[in-house]
């Protein structure tokens, strides 16, 4: 099989005589985590249910593990496994029942049954609350269930529709970190609107602004378009002239430009250092300031921010006609 897991050409839709989806192409490899990233009302959701095939679109088609969306879409749900945007789950029963329910709705029966239930339970850690009801769950612990009903026919693909919202830090950092442990051998698509998750999560991010693929990237590349990353170190002067200390940074301004201010107080001096190419020079700012017997106070890094890019891309055709 290709390595080329979900292949989307030129999906369109139109609900009545709106497009809210247009021309949207991409490629997700075997093994990729992917963010897909959008402002509300995007087309995220609406790209999923189509992988998914809970809708067609209205031009265009994908392909998921090898299959067409039009041609076999029982191979296509197959080879998926897909948390909802509200995981529709029933609360009134308990765990356990539930995923029995998943299992069997995904044709697993006798003792393959009980056995992926112990695996997935296993991989979610619901161990805990297999007895209880899904109504009493916190929703961490609801949306554990909805990933483990997910997993429970070890789908090669999992489409996530935004995992982590509405949870507590705790909980989205035990979620996130649940789902790079599921995506070490799966294929994964999550949507979200934070950009720091995606920035530890996701191998690459696709972005959607108005059903427009506006970004295909890595989240360094994407961070980088935002402006080059500048290191910011404050020095104690120690009597040292502003010539003396640039001289010591002398072999880093070969890396880049260095700049320097007074800095707060009276024997302290400011130097900004903005490197030729993204190069991380923390480190040789700090050997630079021992060698030369100055003192660091500070070293802080900045630029490099998700979020300005992500307001850049999907704010700039905003209130103009398509
Ligand atoms: N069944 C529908 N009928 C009409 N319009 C719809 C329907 N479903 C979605 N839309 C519209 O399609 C657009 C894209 O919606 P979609 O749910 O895909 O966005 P999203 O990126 O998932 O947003 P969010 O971040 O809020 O979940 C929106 O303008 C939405 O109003
Ligand atoms: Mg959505």
């Amino acid at each position: 099989m290709s390595d080329v897991m979900i292949e989307a050409r030129d999906l369109t839709k139109h609900y009545g005589p709106v497009t809210e989806l247009k021309n949207a192409t991409f490629e997700v490899n075997r093994g990729e985590v992917v963010g897909f990233l959008g402002p509300n009302g995007a087309g995220k959701t609406t790209t999923m249910k189509i992988l998914t095939c809970f809708i067609a679109p209205s031009d265009g088609t994908a392909r998921v593990a090898g299959a067409d969306i039009f041609e076999d879409p029982i191979a296509v749900r197959e080879a998926i496994g897909y948390l909802p945007e509200n995981t529709p789950l029933y609360s009134e029963m308990l765990v356990l029942e539930y995923l029995e329910f998943a299992g069997k709705m995904r044709g697993l029966s006798g003792e393959a049954l009980p056995a992926r239930i112990r695996k997935v339970v296993e991989e979610t850690s619901l161990g805990d609350v297999i007895g209880k009801s899904i109504g009493e769950l916190s929703k961490g612990f609801r949306q554990r269930v909805g990933l483990a009903q997910a997993l429970i026919h070890e789908p090669p693909v999992l489409i996530l529709d935004e995992p982590m919202s509405g949870l507590d830090p705790n909980q989205a950092s035990e979620i996130r970190e649940l789902i790079r442990e599921i995506g070490r051998e799966r294929t994964i698509i999550l949507s979200t609107h934070n950009l720091a998750e995606v920035q530890v999560t996701c191998g690459r991010v696709l972005i959607i602004s108005q059903g427009e693929l506006v970004a295909d990237d890595t989240p360094e590349e994407l961070a980088a378009r935002a402006g080059k990353p500048r290191f910011i170190a404050t020095l104690r002067r120690n009597g040292h002239s502003a010539a003396e200390i640039r001289a010591a940074f002398s072999s880093i301004a070969d890396a880049g430009s260095v700049a320097e201010h007074d800095g707060a107080g009276p024997n302290e001096l400011v130097i900004e250092v903005v490197p030729k190419g993204s190069q991380d020079l923390r480190a040789d700012i700090f050997q630079a300031a021992v060698s030369a017997n100055l003192v660091l106070l500070g070293l802080e890094q900045r630029g490099e921010n998700l979020e300005d890019v992500f307001r850049q891309l999907t704010t700039a055709g905003e209130g103009v006609a398509s």
